[in-house]
Protein backbone atom coordinates (compact mmCIF):
# COMPACT_ATOMS: atom_id res chain seq x y z
CA UNK A 1 0.00 0.00 0.00
CA UNK A 2 1.10 3.56 -1.04
CA UNK A 3 0.98 5.96 2.43
CA UNK A 4 1.36 9.34 2.78
CA UNK A 5 1.42 12.07 5.87
CA UNK A 6 2.12 14.94 6.95
CA UNK A 7 2.76 17.37 9.39
CA UNK A 8 3.11 21.47 10.02
CA UNK A 9 6.67 22.55 11.13
CA UNK A 10 4.62 24.66 13.61
CA UNK A 11 5.62 23.89 16.84
CA UNK A 12 6.93 21.04 18.67
CA UNK A 13 5.37 17.68 18.51
CA UNK A 14 2.99 16.78 21.35
CA UNK A 15 1.70 13.74 22.54
CA UNK A 16 -1.19 13.82 20.27
CA UNK A 17 0.38 14.12 17.32
CA UNK A 18 1.98 11.08 18.33
CA UNK A 19 -0.71 9.37 19.61
CA UNK A 20 -3.04 10.61 16.81
CA UNK A 21 -0.03 10.12 13.73
CA UNK A 22 3.41 9.34 14.26
CA UNK A 23 3.49 6.58 16.03
CA UNK A 24 1.21 4.73 13.70
CA UNK A 25 3.55 5.94 10.68
CA UNK A 26 6.57 4.30 12.27
CA UNK A 27 4.67 1.25 12.28
CA UNK A 28 3.63 1.79 8.80
CA UNK A 29 7.05 2.34 7.26
CA UNK A 30 8.04 -1.67 9.08
CA UNK A 31 5.20 -2.88 5.94
CA UNK A 32 3.89 -0.14 3.35
CA UNK A 33 5.63 2.28 0.80
CA UNK A 34 5.90 5.42 3.03
CA UNK A 35 6.32 8.71 2.49
CA UNK A 36 6.19 11.66 4.96
CA UNK A 37 6.20 15.20 4.83
CA UNK A 38 6.69 18.22 6.93
CA UNK A 39 4.61 20.94 5.25
CA UNK A 40 6.25 23.98 5.37
CA UNK A 41 4.23 25.43 2.47
CA UNK A 42 1.07 24.72 4.77
CA UNK A 43 2.63 26.51 8.01
CA UNK A 44 3.36 30.18 5.74
CA UNK A 45 -0.88 30.07 6.34
CA UNK A 46 -0.58 30.99 10.26
CA UNK A 47 1.83 33.98 11.58
CA UNK A 48 5.44 32.68 11.64
CA UNK A 49 8.94 34.11 11.99
CA UNK A 50 10.49 33.29 8.93
CA UNK A 51 14.19 33.78 10.86
CA UNK A 52 13.42 30.81 12.49
CA UNK A 53 11.50 28.59 9.86
CA UNK A 54 14.39 26.65 8.66
CA UNK A 55 15.47 25.85 12.78
CA UNK A 56 11.47 24.56 12.88
CA UNK A 57 12.29 21.98 10.01
CA UNK A 58 15.40 20.89 11.63
CA UNK A 59 14.05 20.16 14.58
CA UNK A 60 10.88 18.53 13.47
CA UNK A 61 12.86 16.33 11.18
CA UNK A 62 15.35 15.51 14.59
CA UNK A 63 12.21 14.99 16.95
CA UNK A 64 10.68 12.04 13.90
CA UNK A 65 14.10 10.40 13.41
CA UNK A 66 14.01 10.45 17.38
CA UNK A 67 10.85 8.44 17.87
CA UNK A 68 11.72 6.26 15.07
CA UNK A 69 10.99 7.18 11.50
CA UNK A 70 13.81 5.32 9.78
CA UNK A 71 15.18 7.08 6.21
CA UNK A 72 16.24 3.70 5.05
CA UNK A 73 12.32 2.79 4.99
CA UNK A 74 10.26 5.60 4.02
CA UNK A 75 10.78 8.99 2.29
CA UNK A 76 11.02 11.67 4.49
CA UNK A 77 11.13 14.97 3.12
CA UNK A 78 10.32 18.78 3.03
CA UNK A 79 7.39 19.78 1.34
CA UNK A 80 8.93 22.81 -0.44
CA UNK A 81 11.81 21.35 -1.69
CA UNK A 82 9.55 19.55 -4.50
CA UNK A 83 8.47 21.96 -6.08
CA UNK A 84 5.12 19.90 -8.36
CA UNK A 85 3.63 20.02 -4.59
CA UNK A 86 2.85 23.48 -5.71
CA UNK A 87 1.86 23.18 -9.61
CA UNK A 88 -0.53 20.63 -8.73
CA UNK A 89 -2.35 22.71 -6.22
CA UNK A 90 -2.80 25.21 -8.82
CA UNK A 91 -4.10 22.44 -11.04
CA UNK A 92 -6.74 21.02 -8.41
CA UNK A 93 -7.94 24.40 -7.71
CA UNK A 94 -9.69 24.57 -11.21
CA UNK A 95 -12.09 21.59 -10.04
CA UNK A 96 -12.01 22.52 -6.65
CA UNK A 97 -15.73 24.32 -5.58
CA UNK A 98 -14.86 27.75 -3.58
CA UNK A 99 -17.81 26.62 -1.54
CA UNK A 100 -16.27 23.50 -0.31
CA UNK A 101 -13.41 25.21 0.97
CA UNK A 102 -15.34 27.73 2.68
CA UNK A 103 -17.03 24.97 4.78
CA UNK A 104 -14.31 23.49 5.94
CA UNK A 105 -13.97 23.11 10.08
CA UNK A 106 -10.24 24.19 10.35
CA UNK A 107 -10.72 26.92 8.25
CA UNK A 108 -13.53 28.44 10.01
CA UNK A 109 -11.51 27.83 13.42
CA UNK A 110 -8.51 29.55 11.75
CA UNK A 111 -10.18 32.56 10.32
CA UNK A 112 -11.42 33.48 13.97
CA UNK A 113 -8.14 32.75 15.43
CA UNK A 114 -6.40 34.40 12.91
CA UNK A 115 -8.57 37.77 12.32
CA UNK A 116 -6.62 39.79 11.04
CA UNK A 117 -4.90 37.25 9.02
CA UNK A 118 -7.04 35.41 6.59
CA UNK A 119 -5.52 35.20 3.59
CA UNK A 120 -6.17 32.93 0.63
CA UNK A 121 -3.89 30.45 1.77
CA UNK A 122 -6.07 29.65 4.25
CA UNK A 123 -8.75 29.18 2.16
CA UNK A 124 -7.03 27.31 -0.31
CA UNK A 125 -4.98 25.13 2.60
CA UNK A 126 -6.69 21.99 1.77
CA UNK A 127 -5.83 22.11 -2.28
CA UNK A 128 -2.29 21.83 -1.36
CA UNK A 129 -3.10 18.90 0.99
CA UNK A 130 -4.92 16.76 -1.57
CA UNK A 131 -2.01 17.49 -4.68
CA UNK A 132 0.60 16.33 -1.44
CA UNK A 133 -1.72 13.31 -1.06
CA UNK A 134 -2.67 12.81 -4.56
CA UNK A 135 0.74 13.37 -6.00
CA UNK A 136 1.87 9.93 -5.27
CA UNK A 137 -1.04 8.11 -6.00
CA UNK A 138 -1.50 7.47 -1.89
CA UNK A 139 -3.68 4.83 -1.14
CA UNK A 140 -4.04 5.02 2.32
CA UNK A 141 -3.82 8.16 4.46
CA UNK A 142 -2.85 7.91 8.66
CA UNK A 143 -4.08 11.17 10.40
CA UNK A 144 -5.57 12.04 13.32
CA UNK A 145 -9.30 12.92 13.53
CA UNK A 146 -9.09 16.53 12.74
CA UNK A 147 -8.07 15.99 9.34
CA UNK A 148 -10.60 13.29 8.16
CA UNK A 149 -12.15 16.02 6.59
CA UNK A 150 -9.50 17.16 4.04
CA UNK A 151 -9.07 13.52 3.30
CA UNK A 152 -12.89 13.86 2.34
CA UNK A 153 -12.61 16.92 0.21
CA UNK A 154 -9.31 15.38 -1.11
CA UNK A 155 -11.47 12.31 -2.17
CA UNK A 156 -13.62 14.63 -3.61
CA UNK A 157 -10.91 16.15 -5.51
CA UNK A 158 -9.29 13.48 -6.98
CA UNK A 159 -13.00 11.81 -8.37
CA UNK A 160 -14.01 15.25 -10.09
CA UNK A 161 -10.32 15.22 -12.06
CA UNK A 162 -10.87 11.53 -12.77
CA UNK A 163 -14.12 11.73 -14.31
CA UNK A 164 -13.29 14.88 -16.35
CA UNK A 165 -9.89 14.44 -17.93
CA UNK A 166 -9.90 10.59 -17.32
CA UNK A 167 -8.24 7.63 -14.66
CA UNK A 168 -5.14 9.38 -12.88
CA UNK A 169 -5.66 9.55 -9.16
CA UNK A 170 -6.31 6.63 -6.61
CA UNK A 171 -8.61 7.53 -4.54
CA UNK A 172 -7.33 7.71 -1.05
CA UNK A 173 -8.67 6.10 2.04
CA UNK A 174 -8.04 8.17 5.93
CA UNK A 175 -6.69 5.95 8.46
CA UNK A 176 -7.75 6.87 12.10
CA UNK A 177 -6.26 5.24 15.08
CA UNK A 178 -9.54 3.39 16.94
CA UNK A 179 -8.45 4.92 20.45
CA UNK A 180 -6.20 8.25 20.18
CA UNK A 181 -7.70 9.91 16.95
CA UNK A 182 -8.31 13.02 19.32
CA UNK A 183 -5.87 13.83 22.38
CA UNK A 184 -7.93 16.62 23.92
CA UNK A 185 -6.44 19.43 26.22
CA UNK A 186 -4.66 18.59 29.38
CA UNK A 187 -5.88 22.34 30.45
CA UNK A 188 -9.80 21.99 28.53
CA UNK A 189 -10.66 18.33 27.72
CA UNK A 190 -13.44 19.73 25.62
CA UNK A 191 -11.05 20.91 23.23
CA UNK A 192 -8.42 19.02 21.09
CA UNK A 193 -5.15 18.91 22.56
CA UNK A 194 -3.22 21.88 20.04
CA UNK A 195 0.13 22.95 18.78
CA UNK A 196 -1.31 26.65 18.85
CA UNK A 197 -1.90 26.24 22.11
CA UNK A 198 1.10 25.15 24.30
CA UNK A 199 -0.41 25.19 27.64
CA UNK A 200 -2.89 22.31 26.41
CA UNK A 201 -0.06 20.47 25.42
CA UNK A 202 2.33 17.95 26.64
CA UNK A 203 5.39 18.07 24.54
CA UNK A 204 7.16 14.55 23.82
CA UNK A 205 10.30 15.80 24.67
CA UNK A 206 9.29 17.40 27.56
CA UNK A 207 11.67 17.01 31.28
CA UNK A 208 10.37 15.15 33.91
CA UNK A 209 9.88 18.28 35.92
CA UNK A 210 7.55 19.45 33.18
CA UNK A 211 5.44 15.85 32.74
CA UNK A 212 4.71 16.17 36.07
CA UNK A 213 3.39 19.79 36.37
CA UNK A 214 1.61 19.37 33.20
CA UNK A 215 0.05 15.85 34.15
CA UNK A 216 -0.82 16.99 37.86
CA UNK A 217 -2.32 20.16 37.02
CA UNK A 218 -4.30 18.74 34.21
CA UNK A 219 -8.02 19.60 34.56
CA UNK A 220 -10.08 16.69 35.96
CA UNK A 221 -13.84 16.15 36.35
CA UNK A 222 -15.66 16.79 40.08
CA UNK A 223 -16.72 13.86 40.99
CA UNK A 224 -13.75 11.47 42.56
CA UNK A 225 -14.14 8.28 40.59
CA UNK A 226 -11.39 7.37 38.04
CA UNK A 227 -13.94 5.99 34.94
CA UNK A 228 -13.78 6.10 31.34
CA UNK A 229 -16.95 8.73 30.38
CA UNK A 230 -16.04 11.07 27.84
CA UNK A 231 -19.76 12.15 27.74
CA UNK A 232 -19.59 13.56 31.50
CA UNK A 233 -15.86 12.99 32.56
CA UNK A 234 -14.18 14.05 29.79
CA UNK A 235 -10.57 14.82 31.89
CA UNK A 236 -9.98 11.44 33.35
CA UNK A 237 -11.37 10.29 29.97
CA UNK A 238 -8.89 11.50 28.21
CA UNK A 239 -5.82 10.69 31.04
CA UNK A 240 -6.86 7.76 30.83
CA UNK A 241 -6.49 6.96 26.97
CA UNK A 242 -3.10 8.46 27.88
CA UNK A 243 -2.32 5.73 30.02
CA UNK A 244 -4.18 3.42 28.16
CA UNK A 245 -1.80 3.74 25.06
CA UNK A 246 1.16 4.30 27.06
CA UNK A 247 1.06 1.21 28.74
CA UNK A 248 -0.82 -1.30 26.47
CA UNK A 249 -3.53 -1.93 29.45
CA UNK A 250 -6.90 -2.36 28.57
CA UNK A 251 -9.02 0.96 29.89
CA UNK A 252 -11.42 -1.54 32.28
CA UNK A 253 -7.92 -3.21 33.86
CA UNK A 254 -6.62 0.50 34.75
CA UNK A 255 -9.94 1.57 36.07
CA UNK A 256 -10.31 -1.62 38.04
CA UNK A 257 -6.52 -1.12 39.25
CA UNK A 258 -7.24 2.17 40.24
CA UNK A 259 -10.56 1.46 42.15
CA UNK A 260 -11.19 3.44 45.36
CA UNK A 261 -8.27 5.42 44.91
CA UNK A 262 -8.27 9.00 44.02
CA UNK A 263 -6.99 11.50 40.65
CA UNK A 264 -3.87 12.75 42.48
CA UNK A 265 -2.94 8.74 42.74
CA UNK A 266 -4.08 8.18 39.23
CA UNK A 267 -1.80 11.24 38.26
CA UNK A 268 1.20 10.17 40.08
CA UNK A 269 1.28 6.39 38.26
CA UNK A 270 0.49 8.14 34.54
CA UNK A 271 3.50 10.54 35.44
CA UNK A 272 6.23 7.91 36.68
CA UNK A 273 4.35 5.94 32.79
CA UNK A 274 4.83 8.76 30.77
CA UNK A 275 8.18 10.05 32.40
CA UNK A 276 9.56 6.62 31.72
CA UNK A 277 7.83 5.85 28.19
CA UNK A 278 8.85 8.93 26.61
CA UNK A 279 12.65 8.49 28.03
CA UNK A 280 14.07 6.94 25.14
CA UNK A 281 12.59 9.54 22.71
CA UNK A 282 14.47 12.41 24.86
CA UNK A 283 18.14 10.54 24.82
CA UNK A 284 17.94 10.18 20.57
CA UNK A 285 17.01 13.52 20.23
CA UNK A 286 19.89 14.62 22.36
CA UNK A 287 22.13 12.43 20.06
CA UNK A 288 20.61 13.71 17.29
CA UNK A 289 21.05 17.10 17.85
CA UNK A 290 24.24 19.34 16.46
CA UNK A 291 24.35 16.58 13.63
CA UNK A 292 23.20 19.24 11.04
CA UNK A 293 24.89 17.72 7.91
CA UNK A 294 23.41 14.49 8.71
CA UNK A 295 20.15 15.67 8.78
CA UNK A 296 19.86 17.73 5.74
CA UNK A 297 21.56 14.51 4.21
CA UNK A 298 18.81 13.10 4.90
CA UNK A 299 16.28 15.67 3.61
CA UNK A 300 17.79 16.04 0.19
CA UNK A 301 17.73 12.33 -0.34
CA UNK A 302 14.06 12.40 0.70
CA UNK A 303 13.49 14.93 -1.31
CA UNK A 304 14.89 13.76 -4.00
CA UNK A 305 13.15 10.45 -4.06
CA UNK A 306 9.88 12.51 -3.70
CA UNK A 307 10.74 14.18 -7.07
CA UNK A 308 11.37 10.82 -9.10
CA UNK A 309 7.41 10.06 -8.34
CA UNK A 310 6.12 13.43 -7.78
CA UNK A 311 7.67 14.34 -11.38
CA UNK A 312 6.04 11.24 -13.23
CA UNK A 313 2.62 12.27 -12.29
CA UNK A 314 3.00 16.00 -12.94
CA UNK A 315 3.81 14.48 -15.67
CA UNK A 316 0.57 12.28 -16.48
CA UNK A 317 -1.54 15.09 -15.31
CA UNK A 318 0.03 17.90 -17.48
CA UNK A 319 -0.84 15.35 -20.72
CA UNK A 320 -4.41 14.80 -19.17
CA UNK A 321 -5.06 18.70 -18.54
CA UNK A 322 -3.60 19.54 -22.28
CA UNK A 323 -0.36 21.03 -21.10
CA UNK A 324 1.73 19.37 -23.67
P1 LIG B 1 -0.81 18.84 12.00
O1 LIG B 1 0.58 19.32 11.78
O2 LIG B 1 -1.75 19.76 12.70
O3 LIG B 1 -0.81 17.47 12.81
C1 LIG B 1 -0.06 16.34 12.45
C2 LIG B 1 -0.85 15.06 12.74
O4 LIG B 1 -1.21 15.00 14.12
C3 LIG B 1 -2.61 14.75 14.27
N1 LIG B 1 -3.11 15.44 15.48
C4 LIG B 1 -3.74 14.82 16.50
N2 LIG B 1 -4.07 13.52 16.70
C5 LIG B 1 -4.71 13.22 17.86
N3 LIG B 1 -5.01 14.13 18.81
C6 LIG B 1 -4.69 15.43 18.65
N4 LIG B 1 -4.97 16.33 19.59
C7 LIG B 1 -4.02 15.83 17.45
N5 LIG B 1 -3.56 17.02 16.98
C8 LIG B 1 -3.00 16.76 15.78
C9 LIG B 1 -3.22 15.37 13.01
O5 LIG B 1 -4.51 14.84 12.74
C10 LIG B 1 -2.19 15.02 11.97
O6 LIG B 1 -2.41 13.72 11.45
N6 LIG B 1 -3.05 19.56 7.56
C11 LIG B 1 -2.17 18.69 8.30
C12 LIG B 1 -0.82 18.47 7.63
C13 LIG B 1 -0.89 17.94 6.22
C14 LIG B 1 -1.23 16.61 5.85
C15 LIG B 1 -1.07 16.57 4.42
C16 LIG B 1 -1.66 15.48 6.56
C17 LIG B 1 -0.56 18.62 5.10
N7 LIG B 1 -0.66 17.79 3.99
C18 LIG B 1 -1.36 15.41 3.72
C19 LIG B 1 -1.94 14.31 5.83
C20 LIG B 1 -1.78 14.29 4.42
C21 LIG B 1 -1.91 19.29 9.67
O7 LIG B 1 -2.02 20.47 9.87
O8 LIG B 1 -1.46 18.38 10.61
Amino acid sequence: MKIFSGIQPTGEIHIGNYLGAIKHWVKLQETQECIFSIVDLHSLTTPYNPEILQKKILELTIAHLAVGINPEKSIFFVQSRVKEHTELCWLLNTVCPVGDLSRMTQYKEKTKQFKKNINAGLLNYPVLQAADILLYKTEIVPIGEDQKQHIELTRTIAKKFNTKFGETFKIPEPQLPKIGAKIMALNDPTKKMSKSMPESCLFLFDEPDKIKKRIMSAITDTDKTIKYDIKNKPGISNLLTIYHLFSNKPIQEIEKEFEGKGYGDFKKELVELLTESLKPFREKRKELLNQEALIQKILNNGAKKAKIVAQATMEDVRKKMGLI
